[in-house]
């Protein structure tokens, strides 16, 4: 017999971050994803929405409550079926990971992965991650942000749906503790190049490690770079750590951690 492709809705709930809040009727998102703006429609060309005022800003997550602990916490956005975020759950079960994927069949995916294990210490969520990170995350709550082959949108007219922009690692940045890492990897040397520009642009993070990468093990290998090692196409990958105060001295680096992409 063939393997559920996923558990009932109500055996994922406890695996599950339901986003508590709505656009409200009435409004839209920017073209960004991070403001609200009045109307539903998108502006022409040369047309500014209205900034939508006087809407109720969403609580921010809060981690012991969703956790039921307060281990440290790590975030996958693009987590697709999560085949990261379940063998770091497993490896290390003393950091609690969050994963957002805004495709729903795969983040129910995701979290069945989860359930079947009773890996009590992965929530997901389906959502825009840009969106999450922006209003939901509190600021400096977090030990890691990783982000792994992220969508390359090869089309011109295509590119600004790309989720590396200087306004995402600026959450990125927001979101992270002083000495908190955002780990990034990708087999499109171009999209490499963009993302590493734009994370240096910014002067919040030093660069750890930053290159083409041989070592990662098969077990540690997501979906996407399974097939892309498969085709034979070079992997980059590099790690940025958050600046601040106490990066020194006050958190233990992931990078010290066992392997992990
Ligand atoms: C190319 S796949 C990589 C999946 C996985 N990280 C891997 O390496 O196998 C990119 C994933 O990111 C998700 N994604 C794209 N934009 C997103 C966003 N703004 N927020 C959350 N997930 C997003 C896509 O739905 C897709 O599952």
């Amino acid at each position: 017999m063939r393997k559920p492709r996923r558990l009932p809705l109500e055996q994922l709930a406890e695996y599950e971050w339901r986003m508590p809040w709505r656009v409200p009727r009435g409004c839209r998102l920017d073209e960004r994803g991070l403001a609200l703006v009045a109307g539903e429609r998108t502006p022409k060309q040369g047309e500014s929405g209205r900034a939508a005022s006087g809407i109720e800003r969403p609580a921010p997550i809060d981690w012991t409550a969703l956790f039921g602990n307060d281990h440290p916490v790590e975030i996958e956005v693009g987590m697709g079926k999560g085949q990261f975020l379940v063998m770091a759950a497993l490896q290390r079960p003393e950091v609690n990971f969050f994963g957002i994927e805004v495709v729903r069949k795969y983040q129910l995916y995701a979290a069945t992965r989860c359930a079947i294990r009773q890996l009590r210490n992965v929530r997901t969520a389906c959502a825009d991650a840009r969106w999450v990170l922006h209003f939901f995350v509190p600021g400096a709550s977090v030990q890691a942000v990783h982000v792994y082959f992220p969508d390359p949108w090869w089309k011109a007219r295509h590119q600004k749906r790309r989720l590396f922009t200087a306004e995402f690692v600026q959450d990125v940045a927001r979101v992270l503790r002083p000495g908190g890492e955002l780990r990034i990897a990708t087999d499109v040397e171009e999209y490499f190049a963009l993302m590493c520009e734009t994370v240096q642009a910014g002067g919040a993070f030093e660069t750890v490690q930053c290159g083409q990468d041989v070592t990662t093990p098969p077990e540690w290998q997501t979906n996407f770079e399974k097939k892309a090692r498969a085709r034979g196409s070079p992997i980059w990958r590099a790690v940025f750590r958050r600046r601040g105060a106490d990066a020194e001295s006050g958190v233990k680096s992931i990078s010290e951690s066992p392997p992990a992409p």
